[in-house]
């Protein structure tokens, strides 16, 4: 049944968050630019009926942009609704009549994982699971034993190429932009190893806090959020080696083989920070140990990456928003020209939001009878933001029964045995206040040699600028 195009999309939770702002948004844009003309069902325990969901969806596009005129028409018309507890055979009785002649739905699962059990139990039992697809949301568990016990029991009834496990950090087009450029100009392959690379950033930051979002973060924190699962993707992308073959399979492969070779991060490579003012949040427990930011160094056990330090920070009220990957590279093993110059003056660097942007640092000379030098970066490629949504990319995907930009069973395993030693309260908290970079403590992680390199808004204007004042 791969690729094979399914004719129903299902939606659990479809009266909650993330299908007002993420889903809606994505079904319209499936609906405008592709043509998507499948029964969209949305199921829920509200109390509702058809025209509130409808309501709620136009809300949705309302506050995301808004829709023209046929585009809505045309996705209020698909929308179907199906009021019950998941617990309940006749919510499922309900959901296979409104299917009607469809085979092979994909069901999507914008619910808490400690409901997935029933819904597909239920799923099966009414007959809606056969030919079906299954798309599941992140945090898939919260650590390694409870995301193999999910696994199991979404194999009870799938199997894993129906399973689509969305890390919205695939559908960007700068992460698969990395991927491209990394993969098509063969000159950086010789270069992108332990002697020339001496180090790797990627820093995920965001100016805003929480929000409303208190109860689901305080039980989650940076680590759970953001870092097992969009910053080790993109850490697999930057450091994976080129794909064996043609096979469907061989760039998840890859991808894989590289996250099972970093070492689990020990408990003294970690800085943990909490924003002030956290636990005032509502939902936040007012003791809360949860971090709202964290500093990383982890370490790749290959021939390839041995003994380069990888650098990883997210954290949630950043003076900026933005998140960014630099690719350091080594100085030459001896200053020709006697330059007292930063460990590390050429680089490439990534950036993946919110602007689109890939820049080759080097230095070069300064003009004037001194050979003295300065950095200079090259933009490759720059542009505002992506024009195609990450969720309707994904969601388009999965329709097609594409999954290599989904996360396989094995990578979200070997995603949890890489935090495994750093989730929980395993080492001091350090508090920050809002709009700086996170703790102090995060320097001594990368320091005396090395600094963090904070990501500027906005970027230079000019195709090659200095950056020697930039930082
Ligand atoms: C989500 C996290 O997965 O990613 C959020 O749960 C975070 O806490 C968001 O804000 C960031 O996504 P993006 O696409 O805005 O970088």
């Amino acid at each position: 049944m791969a690729e094979e195009q399914s004719d129903a999309f299902v939606f659990f939770g479809a009266t909650g968050d993330l299908a007002f702002k993420q889903i809606f948004p994505a079904l319209r844009g499936l609906v405008r630019d592709e043509g998507f003309d499948l029964p969209i069902i949305g199921v829920a325990k509200a109390g509702w009926q058809l025209e509130q969901f409808r309501t709620r969806a136009r809300d949705s596009l309302d506050h995301y942009g808004g829709a023209d005129p046929d585009t809505l028409r045309k996705l209020l018309g698909l929308l179907r609704y199906v009021d019950g507890d998941y617990a309940d055979p006749a919510t499922f009785a309900h959901l296979r009549q409104e299917l009607g002649a469809a085979q092979r739905p994909l069901h999507y699962l914008a619910i808490p994982p400690n409901l997935f059990a029933t819904v597909v139990e239920g799923l099966e039992a009414s007959g809606c699971a056969a030919n079906g697809r299954v798309v599941v949301e992140k945090p898939f568990g919260h650590d390694l034993a409870s995301a193999v016990e999910l696994n199991g029991i979404l194999h009870r009834y799938f199997p894993e190429e129906s399973i689509f496990r969305i890390d919205h950090y695939l559908g960007k087009e700068p992460v698969q932009n990395i991927l491209y450029t990394r993969f098509s100009n063969p000159m950086f392959e010789p270069i992108w190893n332990r002697t020339y690379v001496r180090s790797i950033q990627i820093t995920m930051a965001e100016s805003m806090g929480v929000s409303d979002r208190g109860r689901f973060y305080d039980g989650t924190g940076a680590i759970r959020d953001v870092v097992q699962n969009h910053l080790l993707q993109v850490l697999a992308i930057l450091t994976m080696d080129p794909p064996a073959g043609e096979h469907f399979e061989a760039m998840r492969d890859e991808k894989v083989r590289v996250l099972k070779a970093v070492r689990p991060v020990a408990t003294g490579n970690i800085v943990r920070g909490q924003y002030a003012g956290y636990r005032s949040v509502p939902g936040v427990s007012a003791h809360s140990a949860t971090e709202t930011f964290v500093a990383a160094k982890l370490y790749i056990d290959t021939w390839r990456w041995a003994g380069v330090p990888i650098y990883l920070r997210a954290g949630k009220k950043m003076p900026v928003t933005a998140t960014e990957v630099w690719v350091e590279f080594g100085r030459p093993p001896r200053e020709t020209f006697g330059e007292n110059v930063r460990s590390a003056s050429s680089h490439m660097r990534m950036r993946i939001s919110p602007d689109i942007e890939i820049g080759l640092g080097l230095r070069v000379k300064q003009p004037g009878e001194r050979m003295v030098g300065k950095d200079v970066e090259l933009i490759l490629t720059r542009s505002g933001s992506t024009d195609l949504p990450p969720y309707q990319r994904l969601l388009g995907d999965a329709l097609r029964g594409i999954g290599h930009l989904f996360a396989r069973e094995d990578f979200v395993e070997a995603q949890w045995r890489v935090v495994a030693p750093i989730l929980g309260a395993v080492a001091p908290l350090y508090s920050y206040d809002a709009g700086t970079w996170g703790p102090q403590e995060a320097g001594r992680l990368i320091g005396p040699d090395d600094v963090w390199l904070n990501p500027t808004l906005p970027p230079a204007a000019s195709p090659a600028h200095d950056t020697a004042n930039a930082r």
